[in-house]
């Protein structure tokens, strides 16, 4: 036996991908860190290349991954208790640090309990593994991530209890609801917090006040779902995300340890008996081993200091930052989607153009992330800038004026 024959139809696949314009790109490795020195923030080393580059396409918003406290409460966990789980968490593989992130994270977020996944991804997966049913109805907007789009597939509903309303219009959102038919028992709204392409928010207090409509409707009524990877630690005048920004709390909070907490790992935070659930139902939390204890510490030290002076710092550095890059942008008449975000989108709207323009900034050392055609639209085309807490003042001015040298 051996696998000659699937290679050659996987080369089929992976050759026709290539032709579509939708495969990815060889990717690239980072090998050395240059901490900040003087006026500059963080530099990257990449293997093959001489140059050093600053990342505009981290989603390390407060820029933690490298702070001092986490690495050695990452360090101090794993000297106690080794690297590994050892086991899934039912089967003695939950740790004391796993609790205490548990509980963290959800008194962070004012809600009754949490459960931490091994990702954002395995989180939605195992919600939708554990609140869904026949009888459930699942709507989504039409720009939700992957995730939550791959977690609707897997919810076990039949095809028709879906339901898709138009990105952040919410007619569409009321139209999804009305069609819900009479014998569905729940329904699941589920939105990004932040979409991650375009740095816009959902406008939560609206969405939750079109849903409470709708509740009574329903035996177990409408529940809202926010994913705010993106906005968790870096949204908001407290950093709690895009529910702080909008001053409404959805009944469910998903997120990540991985962006601005500069971490790793996933959360689903809500009622006590909704987490557990979770613990009793999802597959993607039951039968994999849990994050490790360097994880959990450095996460939980991430969180104390999202509440501390200089957290606030940092987010205030963070807001400061990207009002600078959006002024530069404005200041060179180039487009972008409005909002305070410190995801920035620079409109292109042509193919060439933005592969040129990606390039050229890579020439200069600074990595970017560019939309082309077809995994946008044509005429759609966009370079997504990303700040973080650890540019400098200089480091935003310097890219702008690279990007006025190449217009
Ligand atoms: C909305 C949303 N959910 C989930 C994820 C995945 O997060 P994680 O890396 O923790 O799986 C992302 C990452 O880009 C995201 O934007």
């Amino acid at each position: 036996m051996s696998s000659a024959k699937l290679d050659i139809s996987l080369e089929r696949e992976l050759t026709a991908l290539a032709k579509e314009g939708r495969e990815k790109s060889e990717e690239r490795v980072i090998q050395g860190y240059i901490p900040p020195k003087g006026t500059k923030g963080p530099r990257y080393k990449l293997l093959g290349s001489d140059n050093e580059f600053l990342r505009l396409n981290s989603n390390s918003y407060l820029s933690l991954s490298n702070h001092p406290k986490l690495i050695e409460a990452a360090d101090e966990a794993t000297q106690k208790f080794g690297v590994g789980p050892g086991a899934v968490r039912f089967i003695d593989g939950t740790f004391i640090h796993h609790k205490r992130l548990e509980k963290r994270i959800a008194d962070f977020l004012g809600k009754p309990a949490a459960k931490i996944f091994n990702s954002a991804y395995t989180a939605n997966c195992g919600l939708a593994l554990s609140i869904s049913d026949k009888r459930t109805h699942w709507i989504g907007d039409q720009l939700n991530h992957n995730s939550i789009i791959r977690a609707m597939r897997i919810s076990n509903i039949p095809k028709e209890n879906k339901g898709i309303f138009k990105h952040n219009d919410m007619a569409d959102l009321e139209r999804c609801l009305a069609e819900v038919g009479p014998e569905i028992e729940r329904v699941v709204v589920i939105f990004d917090g932040i979409f991650s392409m375009r740095g816009d928010h959902a406008p939560i207090d609206r969405i939750i006040e079109i849903c409470t409509r709708y509740d009574d409707r329903f035996t177990d009524g409408v529940i809202t779902v926010v994913d705010d990877s993106h906005g968790m630690g870096a949204y908001g005048d407290t950093g709690r995300g895009t529910q702080d920004f909008c001053g409404a709390v959805p009944d469910i909070i998903v997120g990540t340890f991985g962006k601005a907490f500069g971490v790793n790992g996933g959360f689903i935070a809500g009622s006590r008996v909704l987490v557990e659930s979770i613990r009793q139902k999802a597959d993607t939390y039951i039968y994999t081993n849990p994050l490790s204890v360097a994880d959990c510490a450095a996460a939980v030290t991430a969180l104390d200091i999202c509440d501390s002076d200089e957290g606030l710092a940092l987010l205030h550095h963070l807001k400061e930052r990207t009002a600078q890059f959006r002024q530069g942008l404005d200041s060179l008449g180039l487009e972008s989607i409005p909002g305070p975000h410190p995801v920035v989108p620079l409109m292109v709207r042509d193919t060439d153009r933005t592969h040129t323009l990606v390039r050229y900034l890579y020439d200069h050392g600074v990595l970017v992330v560019g939309l082309t055609f077809p995994v946008v639209p044509k005429g759609d085309e966009t370079i997504r800038f990303q700040i973080n807490a650890a540019h400098t003042r200089s480091d935003i001015d310097w890219v702008i004026e690279l990007l006025e040298k190449f217009k």
